[in-house]
C-alpha cells in the first residue's frame, strides 16, 4: 500500500527491531502440519443437481475432485504477434462474462440457500438467513461467486480440529474478538481498530469468536503445495449435507476465556524473502515452481525470447486470475519486488487462521476487506467530478518508490521503477545510446511490435505526450536532499504529490503494487477514468471485477502498456504524419470508465465489505465449533420436508 506505514515500516526498522515486532505481534506456536491453498474447491458437476433432495443419510460425502492447477504447457497458446484488434475482441467477451454472471443473481433466500448447497456441497451457516435479509435490506447483489475466496481460504482448515484452530488463533495475539455480539480490538493498532468497527456493524449475527489480524502490508502464510493437497483433501470429509433433521443451528464454539489445558504453541517465522516458499507453495507443474532458473537467467542476461505466458492473447491478458498469479511467470521475480526484497517478511509454513487485507495467489492468509478501503481515507476516496468528455487523453500516476527494499544493484527488478522508466519518453530516447538497464532490446522488441510502423518512428514524443508519470519520494534506505536515492537521481525526478482528483482530469489512470496491493483501486473503480491494473495480489472483491468490463488488465512485465495506450488514445498527425495518424478507440475506453463507477456503486460499497466479512466470519464461526458437522441453516428444507411428510401421510393413512 502506499504511503500507509505500519508500525515496522515507519522508522525502516532494522532486522532486530523487526525480530522484536514479530514476538510482540505472535505468541508462540510450534511443529503442526503444514498445507496450502491453490485449488478452487466446487463440487463435482455429475452429483450437483441432485444434491438437494437426495440425503443419504447424517453424513453424505460429496466427493469431490481434487483441484488441478493449471498446467502451463496444456493451455499455451500460440501468439501470432499482437494485434491492437484482440482487443475488442476481448472487450466483447467480457460483456459475456459479465452477462453469465450476472445470470446467477439469487432473489430469494431459498434460492440463495439452494444455491449455496449446490456450489459449496454444505448446508449454509446458522445465521444465512439473518445474513441474507442483511443483504436484501441493503439492496446487495447477491451472487454465490461474489464469495468464492472466502471458500478458498477456509477449505483447507476443516483438515484440523476446531480446537486446534481456535489454540492457533488466541497463539497469534493481536487479534479483533467477538463477545456477546460486540467486536474489539485488543490492540491499539489503527489499521485493528478500524477492522472492529467494521466487524461490530455486523457482529449481532455472529458468534463470539477470535479473530486474529495481520498487522503488516506483507501476507504472512505460504504452506507448501503437497502438504495443502493433503488438507485439502482431508478437508472434503467434512463436505457434508446431512438430513435437515440432524442439523442444528446451536452454536456453541468459543468459549470468553482461554480454554482448559490450552497448549502455547511456538510459530516459526522466517524473515527471508518469501520467494523460495512461494515456489514451495505453487503446483509441481506451475512455471514459477518448475523452471527456477529462469530467475537467475533474466536477472544475469536478457534472454533472447520472451517465452510465451499461458494467460495471454495475442500480448494482451485473457485471464487475469492466471496474470496475477506468482506461480504463473518463471520470472516473475525480475519484474516484482515483493518476492526477493520486500520491506519486511515474516512468513511461516503453517497454516494460522490470519486475516488480512491482501495476499498473493499462494498464500494462505483469510482475505477480509482492508481497512484503508472501508475507512474511505480522504487520500483515497474522492469524488471524481469530471464527465469523461473534459479528461485529457493521457494516463496519469503519481505515487511513492515503494515495492521494496530497493538498492543500487535490484532497482530495476521493482514494479514501479519499471512502470515509471517505460512511462518516460526522455529515458526511451536515450536508451540506445547508454545500454538502459529497464529498455533492453528485449522490452523494446516485444513492446514495440505490435505498434503502427509510423507510431514506432515517434515512439520517445508519443510517450511523453500521453504520459504524465512521476515518483513523489523515492523511498530510499539512506536519503539524500530531496528524498533522492544516490543511485537514482541520474534515473528519476522527485515531483510535488498529485491529489487524486487532479489525477482524475486524465482519462487513464495505471494503478500499480506498492508494498503490498494498491490502496486507489476502489477510487479509481469509482473514477470515470479507466484504470490499467497490475497486480500479484489477491483481494476480497476480485470476483466481483470483470478484466476489459470494468478495468484494463496489464500484465506484471508492462510489455503491454504501449499497445493498450495505443489502442485507447491513438496517434495524432503532429506524430504520425497524415499518412500514418489514427484516431484511438475512446468510446471503448468511455465505456469501461462508466461501467467500472457503476458497478462499483453497487458492489463495492462499504456495506458491500461488511456483508462480506459477515458470511466470512459465519462461516469461520462454524468452523471453529466442535459440532461444526451437524451445523448449519435449514429452516428452507424443514418447510418442504414437512410438506412431503404430510402428504405421504395422507395417502399411506386414508
Ligand atoms: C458491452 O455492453 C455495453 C453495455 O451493455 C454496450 O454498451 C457495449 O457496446 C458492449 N460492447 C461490446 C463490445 O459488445
Ligand atoms: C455475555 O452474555 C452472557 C449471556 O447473556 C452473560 O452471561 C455474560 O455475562 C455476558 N458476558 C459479557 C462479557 O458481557
Ligand atoms: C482463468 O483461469 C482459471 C484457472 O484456470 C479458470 O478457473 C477461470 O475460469 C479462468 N477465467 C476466465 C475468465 O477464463
Ligand atoms: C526521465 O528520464 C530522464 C533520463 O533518465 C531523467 O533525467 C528524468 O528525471 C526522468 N523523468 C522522470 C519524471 O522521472
Ligand atoms: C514526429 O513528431 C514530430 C513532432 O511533432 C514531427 O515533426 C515529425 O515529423 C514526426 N516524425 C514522423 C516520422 O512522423
Amino acid at each position: 500500500m502506499p504511503n500507509t506505514a505500519s508500525p515496522f515500516k515507519m522508522h525502516r526498522l532494522s532486522r532486530t527491531h523487526l525480530v522484536v515486532g514479530a514476538v510482540i505481534l505472535v505468541a508462540l506456536y510450534q511443529s503442526l502440519s503444514y498445507m496450502r491453498s491453490s485449488y478452487v474447491a466446487e463440487p463435482q458437476n455429475g452429483r450437483d443437481a441432485g444434491l438437494l433432495y437426495h440425503f443419504l443419510g447424517s453424513n453424505t460425502t460429496q466427493p469431490t475432485q481434487p483441484l488441478k492447477y493449471v498446467s502451463s504447457s496444456a493451455d499455451l497458446r500460440k501468439s501470432s504477434g499482437i494485434t491492437v484488434d484482440s482487443i475488442g475482441q476481448l472487450i466483447a467477451n467480457a460483456n459475456t462474462t459479465f452477462e453469465d454472471l450476472m445470470a446467477k443473481k439469487s432473489t430469494s433466500l431459498n434460492e440463495a440457500a439452494n444455491t449455496y448447497r449446490i456450489k459449496r456441497g454444505r448446508h449454509p451457516p446458522p445465521g444465512f438467513d439473518q445474513w441474507y435479509e442483511y443483504a436484501i435490506s441493503n439492496d446487495a447483489i447477491i451472487i454465490e461467486d461474489f464469495f468464492d475466496q472466502i471458500y478458498h481460504d477456509l477449505e483447507p482448515f476443516w483438515a484440523l480440529s476446531a480446537r486446534d484452530i481456535r489454540d492457533r488463533a488466541r497463539n497469534l495475539g493481536m487479534h479483533v474478538s467477538i463477545l456477546n455480539a460486540t467486536a474489539e480490538a485488543n490492540t491499539g493498532w489503527f489499521w485493528h481498530v478500524i477492522w472492529a468497527s467494521m466487524i461490530n456493524e455486523v457482529a449481532y449475527m455472529l458468534p463470539n469468536m477470535v479473530i486474529p489480524l495481520n498487522a503488516m502490508d506483507e501476507p504472512r502464510l505460504m504452506v507448501p503445495f503437497e502438504d495443502i493437497t493433503t488438507f485439502v483433501a482431508e478437508a472434503h470429509n467434512h463436505r457434508v449435507v446431512p438430513h435437515p433433521e440432524q442439523v442444528t443451528d446451536t452454536i456453541t464454539g468459543w468459549t470468553d476465556n482461554v480454554e482448559p489445558d490450552q497448549p502455547y504453541l511456538d510459530i516459526e517465522w522466517s524473515q527471508s524473502a518469501p520467494l523460495s516458499f512461494a515456489r514451495a507453495a505453487c503446483a509441481p507443474d506451475s512455471p514459477l515452481r518448475s523452471e527456477p532458473t529462469a530467475l537467475h537467467l533474466n536477472m544475469a542476461v536478457q534472454p533472447e525470447h520472451e517465452q510465451q505466458l499461458n494467460f495471454m492473447l495475442d500480448g494482451f491478458i485473457r485471464n487475469f486470475t492466471l496474470a496475477s498469479d506468482v506461480c504463473q511467470d518463471a520470472s516473475i521475480a525480475a519484474y516484482h519486488g515483493a518476492l526477493t526484497s520486500p520491506l519486511t517478511a515474516s512468513t511461516s509454513r503453517d497454516l494460522l487462521p490470519l486475516f488480512g487485507g491482501s495476499k498473493f495467489a499462494v498464500n494462505n492468509d483469510i482475505l477480509i476487506p482492508a481497512p484503508m478501503y472501508w475507512n474511505g481515507e480522504e487520500r483515497f476516496d474522492v469524488q471524481d467530478e469530471n464527465p469523461w468528455s473534459s479528461k485529457t487523453n493521457r494516463a496519469t500516476w503519481r505515487g511513492t518508490a515503494t515495492g521494496g527494499r530497493h538498492n543500487a544493484l535490484n532497482w530495476p527488478n521493482f514494479h514501479r521503477h519499471r512502470f515509471v522508466a517505460l512511462t518516460n519518453g526522455t529515458k526511451y530516447s536515450l536508451a540506445d545510446e547508454t545500454s538502459d538497464r529497464i529498455f533492453t532490446s528485449l522490452q523494446q522488441r516485444s513492446a514495440l511490435s505490435p505498434l503502427p510502423a509510423n507510431l514506432q518512428k515517434n515512439m520517445s514524443l508519443w510517450i511523453t505526450k500521453h504520459n504524465d508519470i512521476a515518483f513523489t519520494d523515492m523511498f530510499c534506505d539512506i536519503p539524500s536532499e530531496e528524498s533522492q536515492c544516490w543511485y537514482l537521481s541520474n534515473e528519476y525526478a522527485v515531483t510535488e504529490s498529485m491529489s487524486l482528483s487532479d489525477q482524475y482530469s486524465s482519462k487513464f489512470l495505471p494503478d500499480i503494487d506498492g508494498n503490498s496491493f494498491s490502496g486507489r483501486y476502489r477510487s479509481f473503480l469509482q473514477s470515470n477514468s479507466v484504470p490499467i491494473k497490475a497486480t500479484l495480489y489477491r483481494e476480497w472483491h476480485d470476483s466481483r471485477l470483470i478484466s476489459w468490463k470494468h478495468f484494463v488488465p496489464m500484465n506484471n512485465r508492462f510489455t503491454d502498456y504501449y499497445a493498450i495506450l495505443s489502442y485507447f488514445v491513438g496517434c495524432d498527425e503532429d506524430l504520425c504524419g497524415s499518412d500514418g495518424k489514427y484516431d484511438g478507440h475512446d468510446s471503448e475506453g468511455e465505456e469501461i470508465a462508466r461501467a467500472g463507477r457503476e458497478w462499483a456503486e453497487k458492489v463495492l460499497r462499504k456495506v458491500d465489505m461488511q456483508i462480506y466479512a459477515a458470511r466470512l466470519l459465519l462461516e469461520y464461526g462454524r468452523l471453529t465449533d466442535d459440532n461444526r458437522d451437524s451445523l448449519g441453516w435449514v429452516e428452507d428444507l424443514k418447510y418442504e420436508d414437512l410438506k412431503s411428510v404430510n402428504q405421504t401421510t395422507d395417502v399411506a393413512d386414508p
